[in-house]
């Protein structure tokens, strides 16, 4: 890999927080970041984070092994706090004989007990915020780092763009903590600016289905190819007696399933035949077995093809070391750019 003056001095930060030497984080993505892919972006030099997902505890810590196989780098192990395993997965890893170095905190916000819990075992705790209010809330709980997450992800998503929380959230605490920032991230130009805007690094999830070393169904990446970033949707709440966290995925015929789902399910509650929870966690569950059945099993058509808006800025397939170099010359290349505009 060449040499990025200008990228890797705004990068120092990041990479000194995630031991890497570029803190270019490849999301946790449930069926999608399994042991190869997170080998494959630590030994470019970049940082990833295995998925807990909804696996049991005993196959998640089978996959931290299976990494350590692949790779001495550190990664970071991803739990999502609404998960059934949750709870399991926060004891296996207390319980490892050699703690990971890195867990992100998913889904809703962990309890200030579990970040503390995670932080004993010698991890570094990563948090996502999706509002300002839960970013202030994870810096008061200990969180060494934020992931700061804007709606155009793909997956489960706040309300708030990449934009706002930038300046609601980046420009006021990027002092306090390493704020790595995620969100429509396609190109290195936007890496460079988030950077230059006081990022420590930044995550992309959708970028990094687009690689070789990605082992999603072949099905799964041609839709990528081939869609815009207008079709990257999000999912609609009917009801607040209803609450549901929305997923940003491709339309197709899945998605339309989850909308029916959502209202059989509301009527249900509301006909006081089932609890908010249970439905709640039945919407759940249609997630995890949709992203398999799209992204393991190839259905694109029935699954869940979940993505973000940058979709509509990727069109083939690369090699994970090509990826880097593309988003490092890039935003290089902008950096020089903005210099010479700024010259006098
Ligand atoms: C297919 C898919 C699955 C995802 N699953 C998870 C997950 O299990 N846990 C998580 O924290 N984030 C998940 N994400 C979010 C990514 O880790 C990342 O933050 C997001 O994709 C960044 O936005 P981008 O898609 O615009 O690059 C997922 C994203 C995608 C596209």
């Amino acid at each position: 890999m060449k040499n990025y003056p200008k990228m890797e001095k705004l990068m120092a930060r990041g990479s000194a927080f995630l031991g890497c030497r570029y803190p270019v984080i490849c999301g946790a993505m449930t069926w999608v970041s399994e042991p190869n892919l997170i080998a494959a972006v630590c030994n470019a030099g970049a940082f990833a984070c295995l998925a807990g997902g909804n696996a049991p505890a005993d196959i998640l810590k089978k996959q931290i092994l299976e990494v350590r196989k692949l790779t001495d780098k550190p990664f970071a192990v991803n739990m999502i706090t609404i998960a059934p395993a949750y709870h399991e997965q926060i004891e296996m890893l207390k319980s490892l004989e050699k703690p990971v170095e890195y867990v992100v905190f998913a889904g809703s916000f962990p309890r200030d007990r579990e970040v503390a819990e995670i932080k004993s075992t010698g991890a570094k705790v990563l948090c996502f915020a999706s509002t300002i209010s839960i970013a202030e809330r994870m810096i008061r709980y200990g969180a060494d780092a934020l992931i700061l997450e804007g709606c155009e992800s793909g997956g489960h998503i706040g309300q708030v763009t990449t934009t706002v929380l930038v300046q609601q959230v980046l420009f006021r605490y990027a002092d306090k903590l390493p704020i790595f920032v995620a969100g429509g991230i396609g190109t290195g130009k936007m890496a460079a600016h988030l950077l230059l805007c006081g990022a420590a690094g930044i995550q992309m999830g959708t970028r990094f289905v687009m690689t070789d070393e990605c082992r999603v169904h072949a099905n799964f990446k041609d839709y990528f190819a081939r869609s815009n970033a207008r079709d990257a949707v999000s999912t609609a709440q009917f009801d607040p007696r209803l609450p549901v966290v929305s997923v940003r995925a491709i339309r197709n015929h899945g998605t339309a399933e989850f909308s029916k789902l959502q209202l059989n399910l509301l009527r249900e509650v509301e006909a006081g035949n089932m609890t908010r929870q249970t439905a709640q966690a039945e919407l759940e569950k249609f997630w995890v077995g949709a992203l398999r059945k799209a992204a393991i099993d190839g259905d694109v058509e029935n699954g869940s093809v979940m993505a973000g808006q940058s979709v509509g800025l990727v069109d083939k397939v690369i090699p994970v070391a090509q990826l880097l170099e593309e988003i490092l010359s890039d935003g290089e290349a902008e950096l020089n750019r903005v210099r010479q505009i700024l010259e006098v």
